[in-house]
């Protein structure tokens, strides 16, 4: 057994730290290489100016624990005390807990602020959405008009017939016409960007749970169907500005969120190419809708000269004494962007990359 012994550790010290071998470890070397270790820790200690109490080697576990003998002494001392000296150093640290203060930085021992801390931003002022989104020229908003793309495949197909259904059923059961007072419109215009916020999310959710589920690279897609998500709710979060719901109201919107969600989220796990032509569909009828709507405004029946609520300035960036027509222009610009965007999604393949760069709706 004393033969074996030494032979068994020198031939464990070979294998495992290669290096040594060369020094022809015996058990008197390996004695004299622990001690020369323990004298420089002691050494190192005294150079930071810690105390001097020596570096210690506790073997509470049957195995060699190096602990600094300036952070831990204390700890060490106070788990004796309450008995549990056989647990790591890395364990048994109680800290007290400490206090942050204003102004605290990570150097006093307070905790390191977010690296994007914005401090002027706790000033009251416009913090309702950080997205990117596509910002327009005066001279091109003018210029947007309803498009349409000619069905061709069986999944544009399906997406076109199910938003032609769904339009007439929407239509007839909330009295859409060519004259309608601004409640009416504005009542139509909230409800409808309660329901388009949710397809950007679902397909967002879906998509970034599939690259954590499969652990591969998602190639792209899910910013921009974020971006179109927080871009619709902005505009339910604009016109709101203009009317509050009540209550039948707003169970209608929670009845509807129920239904569309979990359809559309099936849907997407199904074929989110469908899912997407579908939604290229509904933003050209989107298009339609405030397009009609600026006819009203042009002919002088609908918001005259109304001006647009200060958050579609922020949001916008619309000039100073911008009106209702200013806000729909905008509006419908983005609707026509979220209906290029999902077409071109449909004809993609889901693993090929992204064309649209963040905040931006054209293809380079
Ligand atoms: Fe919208
Ligand atoms: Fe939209």
């Amino acid at each position: 057994m004393s033969f074996f012994r030494p032979n068994c550790i020198m031939l464990l010290s070979q294998s495992a730290l290669p290096f040594l071998s060369s020094l022809s470890l015996t058990r008197g070397n390996l004695i004299g290489a622990v001690k020369l270790v323990e004298s420089v820790g002691l050494a190192a200690a005294h150079s930071h100016g810690a105390a001097a109490a020596p570096p210690s080697f506790a073997s509470a576990r049957g195995y060699a624990v190096y602990t600094r003998a300036d952070a831990c002494h204390v700890e060490q001392r106070s788990a004796a005390a309450s008995g549990d000296v056989a647990k790591p150093p890395h364990e048994r640290v109680h800290a007290p807990p400490t206090t942050l203060k204003a102004g605290g930085s990570f150097a006093a021992g307070a905790v390191a602020p977010h690296p994007g801390f914005r401090a002027d931003l706790i000033a009251p002022r416009f913090t309702e959405s950080f997205m990117p989104h596509p910002a327009y020229t005066a001279d091109y908003l003018e210029t947007v008009r309803p498009t349409h793309v000619q069905p061709e495949k069986l999944y544009q197909l399906v997406g076109f017939r199910v938003i032609q259904i769904a339009r007439w059923l929407f239509d007839r059961a909330t009295g859409y016409s060519e004259r309608m007072s601004e409640a009416k419109w504005l009542q139509r215009i909230i409800f409808l960007e309660t329901v388009a916020g949710v397809p950007g999310m679902v397909a967002g959710m879906v998509r970034h749970l599939k690259s954590l589920r499969t652990m591969q690279r998602d190639h792209g897609w899910i910013h921009t169907l974020l971006e179109e998500a927080e871009n619709e709710r902005m505009h339910l979060i604009t016109f709101l500005e203009l009317r509050r719901p009540g209550p039948l109201f707003r169970a209608a919107v929670i009845g509807a969120q129920g239904v569309f969600f979990n359809a559309y989220f099936l849907a997407y796990l199904l074929s989110p190419r469908t899912c997407h032509s579908f939604i290229g569909f509904l933003e050209e009828q989107a298009v339609q809708t405030y397009t009609h709507a600026l006819a009203e405004i042009d002919a002088g029946r609908l918001w005259v000269d109304k001006p647009a609520p200060p958050i579609a300035m922020q949001y916008w960036g619309l000039p100073q004494g911008a009106t209702m027509r200013d806000l729909i222009l905008a509006v419908r610009a983005d609707e026509a962007c979220h209906a290029h965007v999902n077409h071109t999604f449909s004809k993609i393949a889901p693993n090929q990359t992204n064309p649209f760069a963040t905040g931006a709706s054209q293809l380079p």
